[in-house]
């Protein structure tokens, strides 16, 4: 994810800002930019690739301005490139900023924009904001909307202000202005931002790694807050220009714990990450959906819209988790979009002979973009003639690049090993295709809109699991005697009995099978004996009868169960032995609350055994190799 810094002081800037920007490196990141007024000129630098590269760019020159702001880019809007790359100016290079976010409503501004001449660079969201700011402070109010002046327009904190009444979307931000070459300018709207208060200087950066080595006293802004920063103070105001007061308060983490957001690890802090970066995901897209919009298309997939009607069939392809995603997604779409689909494990595919042709979309799913048998298969299908399509989470990865389309997940980097947040930002987008190429079939538009409301529900749905994780942790710690798990579940939460399996086998080391409930009397139940735990995903949905059967089949036997129902279920807390309730949905949906729980016991299993839940053994975040 995007990582900001800012400095202002007595200090030079650049030294700060550089190392500022390696604490923030752990986030991920593609490309990094730096600027700094001096001179009564702003200096800017930006290089694709590491911090390091950054500063090879800079080599030996000693820059003197006191004043700078820089940047890490994981890019959204826009491949890893220098243009791309933050801070972005405005036409005349007085006003420079950096962003993180994403502005919904770019598209729109920057048409009007660029009518009122103005150039732009990049092919970013975030270079219209500083054409916008250019726009009010460039003119008298009085002549707004005259395109002819350019002088004596509003003060550049008020710029700031009139430029965000229309932005719709998401930011952190950190603006300097070469006019008013003693100030920042931060602004906040669902985009972290803290400003530390240090002596005679400040640092403003989206995570406290940043700021820690300078100083402990920070003051965390709220969304719709501004400040107007000076070596020698500073002023918090709304986005109405009211001034605001706010508390200081005191980091007391140390670097590590900072970079994992005062989580104990990148894992849980991955797993609370959830409602946000899957509300991230349905920003700006799930929209159409329930708009009037007659058949909706997603952006990355507009060029292929034609091809897309004429799809008969879908391979999806995958490893590990992101297969589990797929085997959702498989059937979301067959039940809801029509579309014949199936899920092969990435590493299988290019050993069968599989029968592709034109009218066959061969769906990559990656986190990473750069699994090795995830990308040969994608390559073998792309020389068989099918359409290639990524859903990934790394832009400019290399499945990225090589698909012919597809769609972002826009997770945020996943560090911890274990595929958490990546997984769920998946089902949104298999979602948003099931819906979309549902409504360029026969799905009704009263039934897109009811799955596209529920779904804008899931941020909302699984916050309220996560609060339940003290009970979870419980129940993991009860259960730390077993060597062996079965987790089970149907239809829609048979993936996620898979997936629930994985990750306690990933990070606790225990063995542990996912089946399909149905599967089980033929064979995993000789497993079953006195104390053997049983995980049923087994919410209230079209398959509840024959998960309760199942249970009672193992209850018969000795066996504990574990049960993931569905709130107000009476029934089934007279067979559990434990029961972890999640609200009722939609039962396509219901894999995104189901596998919140499943996350969670993993994690405090794998904790309660001593282990290192981010890093286990034998695994690598990303497997480049066949
Ligand atoms: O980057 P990818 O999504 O292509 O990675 C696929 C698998 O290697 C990955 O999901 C792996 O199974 C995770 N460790 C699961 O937690």
């Amino acid at each position: 994810m995007c990582g900001i810094i800012a400095y202002i002081g007595k200090q030079k800037a650049v030294p700060i800002l550089l190392e500022g920007l390696k604490q923030l490196e752990y986030r991920g990141y593609d490309s990094a930019g730096i600027s700094v007024i001096q001179n009564e000129k702003i200096i800017t630098l930006k290089a694709v690739g590491k911090v390091v590269e950054l500063q090879n760019k800079i080599g030996a020159q000693d820059f003197l301005g006191k004043i700078g702001i820089a940047h890490t880019r994981w890019a959204t809007h826009g491949k890893p490139s220098d243009r791309n790359s933050h801070p972005h100016g405005d036409c005349e290079s007085n006003i420079f900023l950096v962003h993180n976010g994403i502005i919904e409503n770019y598209q729109d501004l920057k048409k009007i924009l660029q009518k009122k001449k103005h150039k732009f660079v990049s092919e970013t969201d975030s270079e219209v904001l500083a054409h916008l700011i250019e726009e009010f402070n460039k003119k008298p109010a009085s002549t707004r909307g005259d395109a002819s002046s350019t002088r004596g327009g509003l003060d550049f904190k008020k710029s700031v202000l009139e430029a965000l009444k229309l932005v719709r979307g998401t930011y952190g931000l950190a603006i300097i202005n070469k006019n008013e070459p003693d100030k920042i300018i931060i602004a906040r709207n669902g985009s972290p931002l803290i400003l530390g208060i240090g002596k005679d200087e400040f640092i403003v950066a989206s995570d406290a790694s940043a700021i820690v080595r300078h100083t402990d006293k920070v003051i965390y802004l709220d969304d719709g807050e501004m400040a107007q920063i000076s070596a020698d103070g500073f002023e918090i105001s709304n986005i109405k220009n009211k001034i605001v007061s706010k508390e200081i308060s005191k980091l007391n983490w140390t670097l590590e714990e900072s970079k994992k957001g005062g989580f104990p690890h990148f894992m849980l802090k991955e797993i609370f990450e959830q409602p946000e970066v899957i509300a991230n995901g349905l920003r700006g897209r799930v929209e159409h959906f329930l708009s009037e919009d007659n058949f909706p298309i997603l952006g990355g997939l507009r060029p292929i819209e034609k091809k897309l009607r004429r799809i008969k069939k879908i391979i999806i392809v995958a490893c590990g988790t992101s297969y589990y995603s797929g085997l959702v997604g498989e059937y979301m779409l067959e039940e809801y979009a029509g579309i014949p689909t199936e899920v092969e494990y990435a590493s299988e595919f290019r050993y069968r002979k599989p029968i592709l042709d034109s009218s066959t979309a061969v769906v990559a799913i990656s986190q990473s973009g750069e699994t090795a048998d995830t990308l040969a298969a994608i390559r073998e299908a792309k020389n068989k003639g099918a359409l290639t399509l990524g859903i990934v989470n790394v832009v400019g990865s290399t499945i990225a690049r090589e698909t012919d389309a597809g769609t972002h997940t826009l997770s945020g980097p996943e560090i911890g090993v274990a595929s958490t947040k990546a997984f769920t930002t998946q089902l949104v987008v298999l979602v948003l295709w099931t819906l979309m190429l549902g409504r360029q079939r026969d799905m009704s538009s009263v039934m897109s809109k009811r799955i596209a409301q529920e779904l804008k529900n899931m941020p909302k749905l699984i916050e309220g699991i996560l609060k339940k994780s003290k009970e979870i942790k419980k129940i993991a710690k009860k259960y730390s005697y077993a060597k062996d798990f079965l987790y089970l579940g149907r239809k829609y939460n048979f993936p996620i009995a898979l997936e629930g399996a994985l990750k306690i086998k990933e990070i606790s080391y225990v063995h542990a099978e996912g089946y399909a409930t149905g599967e089980m009397k033929h064979g995993p139940i000789a497993l079953i004996e006195e104390n053997f735990p049983s995980i049923f995903i087994c919410p209230k949905d079209s398959v509840y009868e024959k998960n309760i059967s199942g249970m009672q089949e193992i209850k018969a036997r000795g066996g504990k169960i574990i049960a993931i129902a569905t709130t107000g279920d009476k029934e089934i807390a007279r067979i559990a032995d434990d029961v972890i309730y999640i609200p009722k949905t939609l039962e396509m949906l219901t894999p995104f609350i189901s596998v919140i729980p499943l996350q969670l016991f993993a994690y405090y299993f794998g904790v309660a055994k001593g282990y290192d839940v981010d890093k286990p053994r034998n695994l690598a975040k990303s497997v480049t190799v066949e």
